[in-house]
């Protein structure tokens, strides 16, 4: 695996590493696994079937039956809700083992890829060539997400995004199981003061030396 560029980008929510992760594929030609999706897909999956997000057999099962085509195009689970559901079902060991295989079998792809998500680079791909770890202070994050939000229309006050920005944070990294943490080896990116150009030629850089580094 560590003869392909594989590029891992973990982060918390709203911290801009999906934007910077896609345009990242874009440049290098690489596939590109938005892994957050799977977690909300599973979240969403458990709602509609009235079930509890916090039985982990029920959301293991839901888990382990996920089709991972044509979530990109699934406008469901770009909701807040989608968000707080998958940080839920995210929490219980056997949701992450059941999505673990499908996220190593892509990262697995003879020419690389670019996954983003919390613990790609510390459990999915830990020899990943690339790794980042992109951030922004939460009350950076929290503006975006609401400007992001209210533009669609959604009624939401810049409080609450920031508190919940603050608890889903707390929940990821909090978790006994592949908590968000910034792996040893991976390069942090605080986005905090720059906007998404500045941001993802920061990003390109970290991979170009990282692929110098390791002959790729
Ligand atoms: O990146 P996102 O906001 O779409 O992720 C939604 C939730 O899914 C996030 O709060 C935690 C969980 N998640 C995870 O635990 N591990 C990942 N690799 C990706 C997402």
């Amino acid at each position: 695996m560590s003869q392909s560029l594989v590029i891992a980008v973990d982060g918390p929510a709203a911290s801009g590493k999906g934007t910077i992760a896609s345009r990242l594929a874009a440049h290098f030609g690489l596939p590109y696994l938005d892994t957050g999706l799977l977690y909300r897909a599973v979240g969403m999956g458990v709602l509609a079937q009235g079930g509890d997000l916090d039985d982990e057999a029920v959301a293991a099962a839901v888990a382990g039956a996920l089709d991972p085509s044509g979530l990109s195009d699934d406008a469901s689970l770009t909701t807040g809700e989608a968000g707080e559901a998958a940080s839920r079902v995210a929490s219980h060991p056997a949701v992450r083992a059941a999505l673990l295989k499908l996220q190593r079998d892509f990262a697995a792809q003879a020419g690389g890829a670019v996954l983003d998500g919390r613990d790609i680079g510390t459990v999915i791909v830990p020899d990943a060539p690339a790794k980042l770890f992109v951030t922004a202070s939460a009350e950076v994050r929290a503006e975006r997400r609401w400007k992001q939000l209210t533009a669609r229309g959604i009624e939401i006050s810049y409080e609450d995004m920031l508190a919940d920005i603050r608890k889903r944070d707390a929940r990821d990294a909090g978790r006994d199981s592949a908590p968000m943490v910034q792996a040893d080896d991976a390069i942090l990116l605080d986005t905090t003061d720059m906007g998404i150009e500045a941001a993802f030629d920061a990003a390109r850089r970290i991979v170009e030396t990282a692929r110098a580094k390791h002959g790729l």
